[in-house]
């Protein structure tokens, strides 16, 4: 059998991490390779300062292979525990990083690549397959398909093309499908922050195409949602607001016909509540990333992807939100403020800086903003103005949320604690998201917010 390149894998099935032409992975204190590798070498890599520098940067490399064929994994360290459950373990992330044109991209930019280990712990065997998401981008910059090939014709938000047209390219929104993968509903979708999900052969990863879960395409063939969805609207003052209102009427058509954006932006972080078996995920407006006004679409569905309850909100800030939280009565968001950057805007039609430059960190504010907003209608006759956030008393740019849950106080009340991780305005910048190996300055938070009194410690 031909030993096949393996990936390393995230510790969740989320990942923005990429394979590497390494041939083994370490998770949870075992050691695994594939059975062909592990004949050929028995050296164990230590975990050195130069190794962890080496093991970061071999990340982002691309891989040119697939291997569609499951490939079955050997345990050489270690031991898969006896009561280790039997299933299948999807991870997706970037995979291909460098054309053969000269042009290398932005990891977020990197085409979606699937893989998949099936874990049968009564015979211990792990099988192993991986295969890109055959996306509309996919076929078109791998030439003839089949990856002998590859030339990025797609600027992408945050890439840069060196062999490709620069100047008047609005190719700019690629779907790579490479940000998260979700298994709900006997099916399995490859998401992006950006674009409609693509479905996937939880078998075989074939791509099977593009799964309209918004009903965008055909809202008259989804079935009506049990309860009816409920638009708000802040208050602001008439005339601001009615010149927001211009803004984004006169700029969708152009987001749409000319860059291709949907209306709506599927975040790629979706949220199940067990308790209530719901999958829970949000959209933002396609204008929003240009206008200081946040359009935030939250959509409930059961078991069968049919949409229990939507809630709309319209958050007067301008912001920039990757990842969530929610309790039983509230979804929440920490408010990453953000504000066009006219000269980065200008850089950036000449394909010379990405797209994203056009964008930058808002640091008026000090504080930052944490929105409840609520998630029943019973939630929302408590009274409480949602439309105005609850400060935390330091600036923080949230990428990723732990956890979020409600208790009640010593008076009575409702608090919520949320775990996140978060990192201070100056450590942030949209260019430099991934390769400054050791100088992390992010922290992992743990806020507590009291409701009625609007206050939060941290
Ligand atoms: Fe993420």
């Amino acid at each position: 059998m031909a030993t096949q390149p393996m990936a390393p894998t995230h510790a969740v099935v989320h990942s923005h991490h990429v394979p590497r032409r390494r041939q083994c992975v370490r998770r949870r204190g075992i050691f695994i390779r594939s059975a062909a590798a592990a004949a050929a070498s028995s050296v164990v890599p230590t975990d050195t300062l130069s190794a962890a520098f080496w093991d970061y940067n071999l990340l982002f490399r691309s891989q040119r292979d697939e291997c569609p064929d499951p490939v079955p994994l050997g345990v050489t360290e270690g031991a898969i525990p006896p009561d280790f459950p039997a299933g299948t373990y999807y991870l997706t992330g970037p995979g291909m990083f460098s054309d053969d044109h000269g042009s290398t991209v932005h990891p977020l930019d990197g085409h979606g690549y699937l893989r998949s280990f099936r874990f049968h712990p009564g015979d211990g065997r792990v099988l192993y397959s991986a295969r890109y998401v055959e996306t509309a981008a996919k076929r078109e910059e791998s030439g003839d398909g089949d990856g002998a090939s590859w030339r990025f014709t797609h600027r992408g938000p945050f890439s840069v093309l060196q062999g490709g047209k620069k100047v008047g390219n609005v190719k700019v929104m690629k779907n790579v499908a490479n940000t998260s993968v979700l298994r709900w509903g006997g099916r399995l979708l490859c998401l992006w922050e950006g674009g409609e999900p693509y479905e996937v052969n939880p078998c075989t990863l074939k791509t099977l195409g593009p799964f309209d879960l918004l009903g965008l395409a055909g809202s008259d063939d989804k079935p009506p949602p049990r309860e009816n969805a409920s638009a708000r609207r802040t208050q602001r003052p008439w005339l601001q607001e009615a010149g927001l209102d211009v803004a984004a009427h006169l700029l969708r058509p152009v987001l749409s016909g000319v860059f291709n954006m949907p209306g709506k932006r599927l975040l790629a972080h979706y949220k199940v509540d067990p308790r209530r078996g719901r999958l829970l995920m949000v959209a933002c407006n396609a204008e929003d990333m240009l206008l200081p006004r946040s359009n935030f679409t939250f959509y409930e569905f059961d078991a069968h992807f049919d949409l229990i309850q939507k809630r709309e909100f319209v958050v007067p800030d301008h912001l920039m939100i990757h990842d969530w939280a929610f309790t039983d009565s509230h979804y929440v968001l920490l408010g990453n403020k953000i504000k066009l950057d006219i000269p980065g805007s200008l850089l950036a039609v000449t394909g010379t800086h990405p797209m994203i430059a056009a964008l930058a960190v808002d640091p008026s504010k000090q504080s930052t903003p944490v929105y409840l907003l609520p998630r029943s209608p019973e939630a929302e006759a408590r009274g409480r103005d949602w439309s105005v956030p609850i400060e935390a008393p330091s600036q923080m740019w949230s990428v990723h949320v732990g956890n979020a849950f409600e208790e009640e106080n010593r008076r009575g009340g409702l608090d919520i604690r949320l775990h996140m991780s978060g990192c201070s305005y100056q450590w942030f910048h949209f260019h430099r998201m991934f390769g400054n190996f050791g100088t992390a300055q992010k922290q992992l938070l743990i806020l507590h917010l009291h409701v009625a009194a609007r206050t939060i410690t941290e």
